[in-house]
């Protein structure tokens, strides 16, 4: 979590080798192949349907074509899209493309999952059906998932811990251990320490777009 522009979207690309580093070096244990990224913007490819959408998580040389559509079936099954695997992306609505990106982010049975923003084009009331639907599949697969987000809410429903990122260019100004800070303190005291810890991040984040 940190400000609009501080650097989380490259920091995910950097971790995925979409980005290499101009400087320094990225130190991850997960080789690339099992990495998988939720695009903040969903970027399904509107040619193609759902299935078929689905499919491009999976590389070319995965498994025959009877695995491969199993596991297309299954992970489309996992996120409640079965029915509409023949549909195409600008017949589906937000919460719907959304499940679909992750479906192709799960396919592949990542062991680290980057999801950028995965509920800020969603309403309210689909948020908290995929908040559900996400923690039930957290607990069935086991994966490493990393979050970029602006939602208090979502360090509160998700998170194991929180990173809070300085305006750009980015340095982490504090690590928390969200469920011993809740055991201790409550939500609202986190909530109120992530705040203070940002506000003035976010604050001259704002100066500099205006001046
Ligand atoms: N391909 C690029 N080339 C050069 N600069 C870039 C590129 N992509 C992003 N930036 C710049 O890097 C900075 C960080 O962008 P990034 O998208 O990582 O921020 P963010 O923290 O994800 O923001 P948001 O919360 O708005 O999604 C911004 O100043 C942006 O203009
Ligand atoms: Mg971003």
């Amino acid at each position: 979590m940190g400000p609009s522009g501080c650097g989380k979207s490259t920091v995910f690309k950097l971790i995925s080798g979409l980005l290499e580093p101009s400087s320094g070096m990225i130190n991850c244990d997960f080789f690339r192949e099992s990495i998988s990224y939720v695009f903040q913007d969903y970027r399904l490819l509107p040619w193609l349907s759902v299935y078929e959408n689905v499919a491009v998580g999976l590389a070319r040389s995965e498994g025959c074509r009877s695995d491969r559509d199993g596991l297309i079936k299954s992970v489309l099954f996992l996120v409640n899209m079965s029915s509409c695997s023949a549909m195409y992306p600008f017949q589906l609505s937000g919460g719907m493309q959304q499940r679909v990106g992750l479906a192709r982010a799960l396919v592949s049975k990542p062991e680290l999952l980057l999801m950028d923003e995965p509920f800020s084009a969603v309403d309210g009331q689909t948020r908290k059906l995929l908040v559900e639907e996400f923690k039930q599949l957290k607990s069935e697969l086991s994966m490493t998932t990393l979050i970029a987000t602006h939602q208090f809410q979502d360090v509160l429903d998700l998170a194991d811990q929180v990173v809070l990122l300085s305006a750009s260019p980015a340095t982490c100004l504090k690590v928390i251990n969200v469920k011993s800070y809740i055991e201790r303190s409550g939500e609202k005291a986190l909530c109120d320490e992530m705040w203070k810890t940002l506000k003035r991040h976010v604050d001259s984040t704002l100066k500099n777009i205006s001046s």
